[in-house]
């Protein structure tokens, strides 16, 4: 078990720099995600950490030791991708234990150590089957069996649940905050999806083009955003945002000109933010309802208004407004939060 430092890390592929010098602790035993755009560097940053991948400047620290220059092999880490790649041609119990026998562990050990992965990952009918005759959700399973076969100090999961089906993934999911609470074992985690990240994360870490936009506990994230970036990112349906004007030194809402705003001074023009659960509607108003979707137990409205306003409303009662209807919104000004609309930070 060992905890992962990143100081001042900088990567460059040729003349572009793609992570801009990063300072991050993950402490020891934690299961910390990263989450962010497409193309922002969360598997850069997790090749990174691996070895698969050098580091431009900048240190890396496993445990107390500098790994910045260590191979991949020496690093104490095990990587999952979301690509299995799991060799064709060997069974299951082969592929769990490959690794192993190339470093020329003892036979008994393999069989020990495959064993034990079997029995968590609850393997044990497939040993003998090859990879082809494995469903996708297997096929993880035992490339997750071959990480944990390899005892790792540090596991590193680029996206492993994403070509799984919505079914499988919430099993996986689940499987992986067991698997996390047994082995105790430090776990990085690169996901696209927010429920993974906010039900799997003892830290969220949100990435953006390359440097950190926030780190914190999943809870954190959502109820104190420090920006607009991170606002609205974390959290779905995303949150909804309206511009305000300052007139005389207070701000106003134009399109909802009865809620009482905060008095803020000294900016002027803030963008205000609201989540979509947090918004109620009334009968009457101009907000026209382009798009319902149903889901079931809540139904998400697509709103629209007027100087382009377009929200997002999450309905939870039985009676499911009209295609086309016009409505009013109800907005508590307590949950409210306020975004410079220069810097996009938290006013
Ligand atoms: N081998 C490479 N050569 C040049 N640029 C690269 C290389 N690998 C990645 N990049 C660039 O580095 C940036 C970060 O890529 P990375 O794969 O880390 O993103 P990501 O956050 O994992 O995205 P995704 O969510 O799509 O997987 C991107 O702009 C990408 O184009
Ligand atoms: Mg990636």
């Amino acid at each position: 078990m060992a905890n992962v430092i990143l100081s001042k890390t900088i990567k460059k592929y040729g003349s572009i720099e793609v992570i801009h010098g990063i300072d991050l602790k993950i402490e020891d035993g934690e299961f910390c995600v990263f989450v962010g755009p497409s193309g922002c560097g969360k598997s850069t940053l997790l090749r990174m950490i691996s070895g698969l991948e050098n580091t431009t400047s900048g240190n890396i620290y496993i445990g107390s030791e500098d790994v910045t220059n260590v191979d991949a092999s020496d690093r104490g880490v095990a990587m999952v991708f979301q690509s299995y790649a799991l060799y064709p041609h060997m069974t299951v119990r082969e592929n769990m234990g490959f690794g192993l026998k190339m470093n020329k562990t003892p036979k008994d050990e393999i069989n020990e150590k495959v064993n034990k992965a079997t029995e968590i990952l609850k393997l044990e009918p497939y040993l003998d089957r090859k990879p082809k005759a494995l469903s996708g959700g297997q096929r993880q399973r035992v490339a997750i069996g071959r990480a944990i076969v390899r005892g790792p100090e540090v596991f590193l999961f680029d996206e492993p649940l994403s070509n799984l089906d919505a079914e499988l993934r919430l099993e996986m999911r689940v499987e992986l905050a067991r698997l996390h609470k047994e082995l105790g074992t430090t776990m990085i985690y690169v996901t696209h999806d927010q429920v993974e990240a906010m039900t799997l994360a003892d830290k969220i870490v949100v990435l953006n083009d390359g440097i950190v936009e926030q780190v914190g506990t999943p809870m954190e994230l959502y109820s104190n955003p420090k920006n607009r970036f991170v606002a609205g990112f974390i959290g779905s349906p995303a949150m909804n945002f309206f511009e305000l004007t300052n007139k005389n030194d207070t701000l106003v809402s134009n399109q909802f000109p009865d809620i009482a705003l905060k008095k803020i001074n000294g900016f002027s023009k803030v963008t205000a933010g609201i989540r979509p659960n947090d918004i109620k509607l009334k009968k009457s108003g101009n907000m026209n309802i382009d798009l319902i979707e149903e889901l079931g137990g809540v139904t998400y409205l697509y709103l629209s208004g007027k100087d382009n306003l377009k929200l997002v409303v999450e309905h939870r009662e039985k009676n499911i407004p009209k295609l086309n209807a016009k409505v009013g919104l109800k907005i508590k000004e307590e949950d409210l939060l306020y975004f410079d609309k220069e810097t996009g930070k938290r006013i």
